[in-house]
């Protein structure tokens, strides 16, 4: 029988609520399945900075080393200057753990309310690969003349061949895997940022010529935003850079259903990856009971995939799926019908009951 061993990052916020729940699914597939997950808890977040002023010593990240992965709920204090905890833990995890892939399904369940009306989730079915490591979000830049009127703010998108490339690669690998549509689709701007997107178009169209099953296309990303909305039929992969990426992840979580259901992970195929829910700590529905935990067990159900462990993935996804298409009323925060903990009942029972 496998072990698995799963650091576990409830953070801040309602981080601890969800992850909570997201266990208690993950115990009840472990027991199904046959196979034990051995949790070890940190406590890395805003409370222990404001305790401490620790954000993440080095020995905890050496340790977060040696797992087989890390479940992470939210990172982000109100009594926390923003920046802090984003930059040095969240992405200074996602770095240092080279967790080079930032995977993000946007899936629109039957039953689900979305904003786009005459849309079903035949047509909202696509996965966004988000570089992860590079870009934007690389801290290159800096402030010259700080404080006076001639103050200078430069924030540098930095783009490597080899980190463009093994993102490409990773999308066209796992567009072949998905094996639906197998259609994978750069969203960049070439015709603005044209030193950065000519590289990536460039290594795309490389790459495209050993996937010759997959149909290649490419959008702008203000394009993009416009194309999910309007027909998100139309995707079925998407891959781009660290800050286009986030934003229009934040968008594909409204399209389907909102951020009580969107799950991603973080992922370095040779090393350790986490999974999170993608939509924050929440600070005003801390400790209420009311916010959704469905896309931290998403989370879960992502990192059961990355594990292996097929068949607990597919258990766990059934278990989401019926009780989000027959029992919530709602995916929004106090509107479920449920509370927080109830809702992790339903999908652990639902599991336990499971043939
Ligand atoms: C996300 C978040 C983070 C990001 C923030 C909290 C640093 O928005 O995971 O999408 O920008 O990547
Ligand atoms: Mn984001």
């Amino acid at each position: 029988n496998k072990n698995y061993r799963i650091a576990v990052l409830p953070g801040d916020g309602t981080g601890p609520e969800v992850i909570r729940e997201a266990l208690k699914a993950l115990n009840a597939v472990a027991e199904k399945e046959a196979f034990k997950v051995e949790e070890v808890h940190y406590d890395l977040g805003g409370e222990r900075y404001l305790r401490t002023g620790e954000i993440l010593p080095e020995s905890v990240l050496e340790e977060l080393r040696t797992f087989d992965a890390i479940l992470l709920g939210a990172i982000g204090h109100p009594d926390v200057k923003p920046g802090i905890l984003e930059k040095g833990l969240l992405l200074e995890l996602r770095f240092q753990l080279d967790q080079y892939i930032n995977l993000r399904p946007v899936i629109l369940y039957p039953g689900v309310d979305t904003p786009l009306k005459d849309k079903g989730p035949e047509d909202i079915n696509f996965v966004v690969v988000r570089e992860n490591t590079e870009g934007l979000y690389a801290g290159s830049g800096g402030i010259l003349r700080k404080g006076t009127l001639h103050e200078v703010a430069v924030q540098e998108s930095i783009n490597t061949r080899m980190g463009v490339e093994r993102c490409l690669r990773f999308a066209f690998d796992y567009c072949r895997r998905r094996n639906q549509r197998k259609k994978l689709t750069l969203c960049g701007k070439t015709n603005v940022l044209t030193y950065a997107f000519d590289l990536w178009q460039r290594v795309f169209n490389l790459i495209a010529e050993e996937y010759t099953d997959i149909t290649t296309d490419y959008a702008h990303v203000d394009a993009t935003c416009m194309w999910m909305v309007k027909n998100p039929e139309w995707f079925d992969v998407i891959v781009t850079d660290n800050m286009f990426g986030d934003i229009i992840t934040d968008l594909g979580a409204m399209i389907q259903g909102g951020m009580g259901i969107a799950a991603g992970g973080n992922i370095n195929p040779e090393g350790v990856s986490m999974f999170e829910p993608i939509g924050g700590s929440a600070p005003k529905y801390t400790g209420k009971n009311i916010i959704n935990p469905m896309a931290a067990i998403g989370a879960a159900q992502m990192m059961l995939e990355h594990l292996g462990e097929g068949s607990a993935a597919g258990r766990m996804e059934a278990a989401i799926r019926k009780v989000v298409v027959e029992d919530l009323k709602s995916l929004s925060a106090g509107h479920m019908g449920y509370s927080t903990s109830e809702v992790g009942d339903l999908v652990a029972d639902y599991i336990s009951k499971s043939a």
